[in-house]
């Protein structure tokens, strides 16, 4: 898909000035300062246990996946669509001594089942992931192949606001959208598609929220922004264009047992 290589390249490129720029192992945008903060609040939303199997789509370079690897007795695969990012992961994970826990792979999340074995993981993360795709529907095939029966997926990113107002202010959220889909190869989702798209599925909702942890993003993304000299709203007002929401999923046992 030309559009995923787009975010393919732009890793490839960035990830090191993320890593030297402000957002260190984590390249999460909706951050607290502390972002062990961030990885205990999310171990425990997403359901991390001892014992369990768990894909991250979309690793990063592995800092989520080796915090959690340390914390719990998991196993985790890691997916990546950049090879700059398998390689720096596969260096930290060496470095972490974490070979025998976490497995990291060049792979596509809209592919999963080209990879993986039906009902390979009880745990499907995505973290800051989910919103580079260009096609959620085979996101989330994929997803529905790959859990274990009453597995679940956890998902956490921005999504878009309604563009709503007047003209000059949907004007301004278009171009504010517009910006950070160009310049972070984003695809900002909305999220009533996204539930149109898992409906489909045999995922059935357990919680969507927002996300509840303070934004503190003065010393990563404000400052990234800053070095590289990135301004979505282009000097003009800060338009909210977005939620910053979880969203978790199982997957049923069985749908199509008869009823007794
Ligand atoms: C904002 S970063 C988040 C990284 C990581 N979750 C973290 O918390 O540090 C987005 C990640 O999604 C990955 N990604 C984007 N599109 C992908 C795709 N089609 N398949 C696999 N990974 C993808 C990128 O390679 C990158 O690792």
């Amino acid at each position: 898909m030309k559009k995923t290589k787009k975010v393919k390249d732009y890793y490839n490129k960035w990830t090191k000035k993320y890593l030297d720029s402000g957002y260190g192992n984590i390249i999460q945008a909706h951050r607290p300062a502390d972002v062990e903060k961030l990885l205990d609040y999310i171990a425990e939303k997403s359901g991390i246990k001892n014992g369990i199997k768990i894909l991250d789509a979309g690793c990063g370079v592995c800092g989520p996946a080796i915090y959690f690897a340390q914390k719990f007795d998991v196993n985790i695969t890691a997916i990546t669509i950049s090879e700059k990012q398998v390689e720096i992961s596969k260096k930290n994970i060496e470095e972490a001594g974490l070979y025998n826990k976490i497995e990291v792979k060049l792979a596509d999340f809209h592919k999963l089942s080209e990879y993986f074995e039906k009902e390979s993981f009880d745990l499907i993360i995505m973290l800051e992931s989910y919103g580079h795709s260009t096609c959620p529907t085979k996101v989330f095939e994929g997803i529905e192949f790959t859990l274990k029966k009453e597995g679940h997926v956890y998902v956490k990113d921005y999504f878009k606001k309604q563009i709503t107002g007047s003209y000059k202010r949907r004007k301004a959220m278009k171009r504010v959208i517009n910006n950070m889909n160009k310049i972070y190869a984003y695809n900002l989702p909305s999220l009533e598609n996204t539930i149109k798209r898992i409906r489909k599925t045999d995922l059935e909702l357990e919680y969507i929220t927002r996300n509840q942890l303070p934004l503190q993003n003065e010393d990563s993304v404000l400052s990234f922004e800053k070095i590289h000299g990135i301004d979505l709203f282009e000097g003009g007002f800060h338009y909210q264009i977005l939620e910053p929401l979880e969203l978790y999923f199982k997957k049923l046992s069985d749908i199509d047992a008869p009823i007794k």
